[in-house]
């Protein structure tokens, strides 16, 4: 829990002399497909791109490919479009979680409303798939096209479990893979894809790509919890304000019976849900959910024994993982 998480520049070091160009040319390309669509649409889709972001997803493509397939240009075209989809559903995320706070500014949302956000949203998808389809790749397309359905199902079944305490652990691991894995996992397929690794190659970096993906949205919400905003660009407490039902409740109602039976729906205003959150950190159950997303992480690290992956890129991809499982931001 203390130590300092690997940073971008530690893992680009790591992974070789070929990764600051493309990352550069995955933001300029971010740029260009964000604004090309009407003044309205591009101030908000470039304002989302803008506001920064890790770019893990980006990063996880040009590492899964290794230096070999770094000339390729579907390459660049598969890690701007994942992080398009990734702004896209933060987009449409903050819709639905009510959310005013991403990435330390103000939503789309709160800066132009539902359907201001919506609209952007679509634009972001939509750009994201023309990308990658003129790059050319049919079994990247459909590998994207599963990672979005996912995402998509996943905020539906946190809908359907929107303010139930009693959640089983396993559905919330479910929903946490949906959300946020699926496309993680196919950040790491777009890249092995791209460099024409070998099936067994693919399958591997797409299942460690799942388990830090399932482990970064629980940590997530370990943050979520635990704060603070200037850190995490996102108000603390914000997943209790909307009814969502994340490990270190769950966890902390096992172990504190009165935090069970709380009343989640008197939650409304964003004092009581810092104090509700200060309550849950008491439990230890921070702990223990990190403890879990630990050994997800480190058997995710597993599936890269066995390959043949060059040195940094071997390297690059732990740090990732390391990178996840400490993660503060
Ligand atoms: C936030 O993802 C949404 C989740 C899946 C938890 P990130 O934490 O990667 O968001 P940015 O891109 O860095 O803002
Ligand atoms: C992840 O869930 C959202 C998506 C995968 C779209 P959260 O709702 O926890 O993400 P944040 O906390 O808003 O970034
Ligand atoms: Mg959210
Ligand atoms: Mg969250």
């Amino acid at each position: 829990m203390t130590a300092a998480p690997p940073t971008v520049e530690a893992i680009v070091r790591a992974a070789g002399g070929h990764v600051p160009a493309l990352l550069a040319e995955v933001e300029r390309r971010l740029v260009a497909l964000a604004t090309g669509h009407g003044p309205v649409l591009a101030h908000h889709a470039a304002h989302t791109i803008a506001a920064g972001g890790k770019r893990l997803r980006p990063l996880l493509v040009i590492l899964a490919a290794g230096s070999r397939a770094a000339a390729r240009p579907e390459l660049i075209a598969a890690a701007a479009a994942v992080e398009l989809i990734h702004s896209a559903t933060l987009v449409h995320d903050d819709v639905l979680d009510g959310a005013s706070l991403r990435r330390g500014v103000p939503t789309v949302s709160a800066q132009g409303g539902r359907a201001l956000a919506v609209a952007t949203g679509d634009l972001l998808f939509s750009r994201a798939f023309s990308e990658l389809t003129a790059a050319g790749s049919l079994e990247a397309v459909q590998a994207l096209s599963r990672a979005t359905s996912a995402l998509a199902e996943g905020e539906l079944l946190q809908r359907e479990d929107a303010w139930n305490q009693a959640v089983p652990v396993e559905r919330y691991l479910l929903r946490c893979e949906l959300k946020t894995a699926r496309l993680f996992e196919a950040s790491c397929r777009l890249g092995a894809l791209a460099a024409q690794a070998p099936a067994a190659q693919i399958a591997a970096l797409a299942a460690f790509g799942r388990g830090i993906g399932i482990a970064f949205q629980l940590l997530d919400d370990v943050l979520d919890v635990a704060g603070p905003a200037a850190l995490t660009g996102k108000h603390r407490g914000a997943d209790l304000l909307d009814g969502t039902v994340t490990l270190p409740l769950i966890l902390a109602g096992e172990r504190d019976s009165a935090l069970a039976a709380v009343d989640l729906r008197a939650i409304t205003t964003a004092e009581q849900a810092e104090a509700l959150c200060d309550r849950v950190a008491a439990t230890g159950a921070l702990e223990a959910a990190q403890a879990r997303a630990l050994a997800i992480v480190e058997a995710a690290t597993a599936q890269l024994v066995p390959l043949a992956l060059e040195e940094g890129q071997r390297e690059a991809l732990e740090l990732v993982a390391r990178s996840v499982a400490d993660r503060k931001a």
